[in-house]
């Protein structure tokens, strides 16, 4: 972890030192390591322009220090990375290029090595293949800058290179690492994370009706609170684990995913809990709905993000983190009315709290069947510049046979 602390006080930029020339982005002098407190918080005050735009520059310097608190990040679960030159002492030498890794639970699931057939009942799945789980760590990578001024060198390039490596075994064994380019798709794609899918069903936020509306909607999905996601990540991860398990049977390819833990969530709703204090000074307690009875259930958990604050609304969009429907067998028509009545509590939770989208990244068939089916207006959106969910697999499987389940805004960060 760097030695990034509590930003009460924050630390002034350190000076800036001109190297001139500046090193070659493929120099042996550079050195791939973590910053000082003070380097940190200079760093965070050069992202406020791109990233910060949301809160007053103090109060984005003081969220990243408390993003250092929170599920997955504490207990040395975030690392902030910078490039620099190795020779010249700490707050003394130029951060040339820098990025952060959050470290995540992950899994990996393949057929073992002379396994079953494909396609021995008819497409379900051979039933007796060997399944071989791996257990292991996943970096999801974030925040990835260079200033202005040392832009268009190689830096970055540089810097993706040794982290990419670096991660491979960071705190433990890391099956994969995962990023999401905001710069389209070849610029992680060259230094070794591949695009994967980056789609998104979007709904238009909407106020609820009458209040008969509400209570006849309410009775179909019920609000998810805080005190009800360890019961239902638990649920998911479970179902996760066997979805890996069918589709080993189905096919030789490695499937992969991030585990959609409690953590994994409460990260998102304590980022989410800062910037609605900071924002409208409260916080939502609506953080996901669920409908139908346990067995059968369809639940979406929720978060609002806030890139434009009120002042840019369009870039705040109530992002859905995970949807899971309990029994993927259930026939549509017995769980579309629970879906619609949870579509409409996100989107009116979007307008209460001042998105402009709903979206739900990467819907699997089951899903789109129910956006279709649910008779809200709704549009699909396969993303090319932005959110690039791309992935670096650290085994030995070309990326191409690597399938990304569960590849949904909780992964995101
Ligand atoms: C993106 C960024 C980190 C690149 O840093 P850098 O040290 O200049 O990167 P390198 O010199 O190694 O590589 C430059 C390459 O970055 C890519 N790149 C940079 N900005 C880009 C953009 N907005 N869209 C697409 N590609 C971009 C290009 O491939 C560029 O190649 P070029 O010089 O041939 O045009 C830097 O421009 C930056 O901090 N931008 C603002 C924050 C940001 O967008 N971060 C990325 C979040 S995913």
């Amino acid at each position: 972890m760097g030695s990034n602390g509590p930003a009460s006080t924050p630390a002034p930029p350190p000076p800036s030192f001109p190297l001139d020339p500046l090193p070659d982005a493929d120099s042996p002098l550079l050195v791939l390591t973590q910053p000082t407190h003070a380097e940190r918080v200079a760093t965070i005050k050069h992202t406020y322009r791109n990233w910060g735009f949301a809160l007053t520059e103090p109060d984005y310097v003081a969220r990243e220090a408390y993003l250092t608190t929170v599920p997955l990040a504490r207990d040395g679960g975030i690392t902030h990375w910078i490039l620099t030159v190795a020779s010249l002492p700490p707050d003394r030498r130029p951060i040339l290029s820098s990025c952060e890794s959050l470290r995540k639970r992950a899994i990996s699931c393949r057929r073992r090595a002379g396994g079953g057939d494909d396609d021995r009942d008819g497409g379900k799945g051979a039933v007796d293949v060997e399944i071989e789980v791996e257990e292991g760590l996943a970096h999801g990578i974030g925040s990835v800058f260079t200033e202005p001024a040392y832009r268009g060198k190689g830096y970055a390039s540089r810097m993706m290179k040794e982290v990419g490596e670096r991660l491979r075994a960071w705190q433990g064994q890391s099956l994969f690492s995962v990023l999401y380019s905001d710069i389209g798709k070849s610029f992680y794609a060259r230094h070794g994370w591949p695009a994967y899918e980056s789609s998104h069903v979007s709904f238009k936020p909407a106020v609820m009706g009458s209040v008969g509306d509400i209570e006849r909607r309410k009775q179909v999905a019920r609000a998810i609170g805080y005190h009800e996601l360890a019961e239902l990540c638990a649920v998911d991860e479970k179902l996760l684990r066997a979805d890996l398990a069918r589709r080993c049977r189905r096919d030789s390819k490695t499937h992969v995913a991030i585990l959609p833990e409690l953590d994994a969530m409460l990260w998102h709703l304590m980022r989410e809990d800062y910037m609605t204090k900071s924002i409208f000074g409260k916080t939502p307690t609506v953080r996901g709905a669920v409908a139908g009875e346990p067995g059968n259930r369809v639940w979406a958990v929720w978060t609002r993000g806030y890139y434009g604050g009120l002042k840019k609304p369009e870039g705040n969009v109530l992002h859905v983190l995970r949807v899971v429907v309990e029994d993927p067998e259930q026939p549509d028509e017995e769980l579309v009315e629970g879906f619609r009545s949870i579509v409409q509590m996100a989107q009116h939770e979007a307008a209460e709290w001042k998105t402009q989208d709903v979206q739900v990244w990467n819907p699997p068939s089951k899903l789109k069947g129910l956006v279709e089916k649910c008779g809200i207006k709704s549009e699909f959106v396969v993303r090319e510049k932005d959110s690039i969910a791309s992935l670096r697999w650290y085994g030995n499987e070309p990326a191409a046979e690597v399938d990304w389940v569960a590849n949904e805004k909780y992964a995101w960060c």
